[in-house]
């Protein structure tokens, strides 16, 4: 077991969470990780009407009775979902442990902090924790490049972000983008991370409620397969590289405007793909940590693996290397 700032204040197992997935975060997933004794997160927009995530929730709590949380990501958009509805219903449903991600969260913020709700924010640059944290939010999930969906615009990968963040946050921090195993565990902490979160390697889980075509296509994939689409209109994106979004970056290239790959990226059709296997139909969100996939493991057995991991390397590789040392600095006495 290994025992971290975010274990205590969430009340968990393991220093391990699954981040909100759009269409990718639901009860097949989080129950599993919650059950595995990691932070798992459904995805309230992945459900069509706050009315839905209500039975979401409840779906979920018949197959786990650990905690798990729900995510809820504000993003730019020209018919914007009820946010405040949606709220609602994850106050109402009793819900402890909220992730927001994205613009403005402070309104909501407010909200669950005055219902007893734990809030992660998760956000992709220091100057972003600093002012959640001032917003008065439990905790920091901060997302490097190499992440999977939206890393912002500053290109600072993990390696920088996160003990540049760590230097200045104070409340615990989750580091995410690019961790699928026990050495990025013990990189994170090293870093000065309380744990990780991770997305794209849940996808490739049994449970992930995707198609096994997706989950195949991650195994054979490497570290270059994927592409930043929508750099052009400061909304850069992390996506699985495959026809489309190739297709968008050369638009983008020729300095088209977004109407001109709208019908390319709609979520529509990213959904029809996850559903029907087609792995070139729309876009599909993953990270370069795709090139460290290279099993499809059960839940269960990904994060009792990545504990395993990462306790044998700080027992044995890590600490044995201090030994080295003290044995050669005896021996030069
Ligand atoms: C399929 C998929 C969908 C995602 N959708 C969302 C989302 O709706 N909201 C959100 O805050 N993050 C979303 N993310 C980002 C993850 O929560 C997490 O921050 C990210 O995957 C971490 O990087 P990694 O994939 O390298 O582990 C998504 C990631 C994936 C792989």
């Amino acid at each position: 077991m290994i025992k971290t700032r975010f274990t205590e204040m969430f009340g968990v197992d393991h220093p391990i969470a699954q981040g909100g997935m759009m269409w990718v975060g639901k009860a097949e997933l989080v129950a599993p990780v919650a059950n595995a004794g990691a932070l798992g997160f459904l995805t309230a927009l992945t459900q069509p009407t706050p009315e839905a995530l209500t039975k979401e929730i409840a779906r979920t709590r018949e197959m786990t009775d650990k905690p798990f949380g729900v995510n809820i990501t504000i993003l730019p958009s020209i018919n914007p979902p009820p946010y405040a509805e949606y709220r609602q219903a994850i106050i109402e449903a009793g819900i402890k442990i909220v992730e927001t991600a994205g613009y403005k969260p402070q309104e909501h913020v407010d909200d669950f902090k005055a219902h007893g709700i734990k809030v992660i924010h998760k956000c992709t640059a220091v100057r972003h924790a600093l002012s959640a944290e001032r917003m008065g939010v439990d905790a920091i999930s901060i997302d490097g490049f190499e992440c999977a969906g939206h890393p912002g615009e500053d290109d600072i990968p993990g390696l920088i972000l996160i003990p540049a963040a760590a230097n200045k946050v104070k409340v615990p921090m989750l580091a995410s983008g690019g961790f699928a195993d026990g050495r990025g565990l013990v990189a994170a902490l090293a870093l000065g991370a309380d744990g990780i979160n991770m997305g794209t390697r849940f996808c490739a889980t049994q449970e992930a409620p995707i198609h096994e075509n997706f989950k195949k296509i991650m195994v054979e994939s490497d570290e270059r397969a994927t592409d930043i689409i929508f750099r052009t209109y400061k909304n850069s994106a992390r996506v699985a590289r495959n026809a489309i979004s190739q297709e968008v970056v050369r638009l983008e290239r020729e300095g088209r405007p977004f109407e001109d790959v709208a019908h390319l990226v709609k979520g529509a059709r990213g959904l029809e793909g996850l559903i029907s296997g087609d792995t070139d139909h729309g876009i599909w969100t993953a990270g370069s940590v795709v090139g460290i996939i290279n099993d499809i493991p059960t839940v269960k057995g990904l994060i009792d693996g990545i504990i395993e991991q990462a306790e044998a390397l700080i027992r044995q590789r890590l600490e044995g290397m201090l030994t080295t040392l003290e044995n050669r600095s005896s021996q030069a006495a």
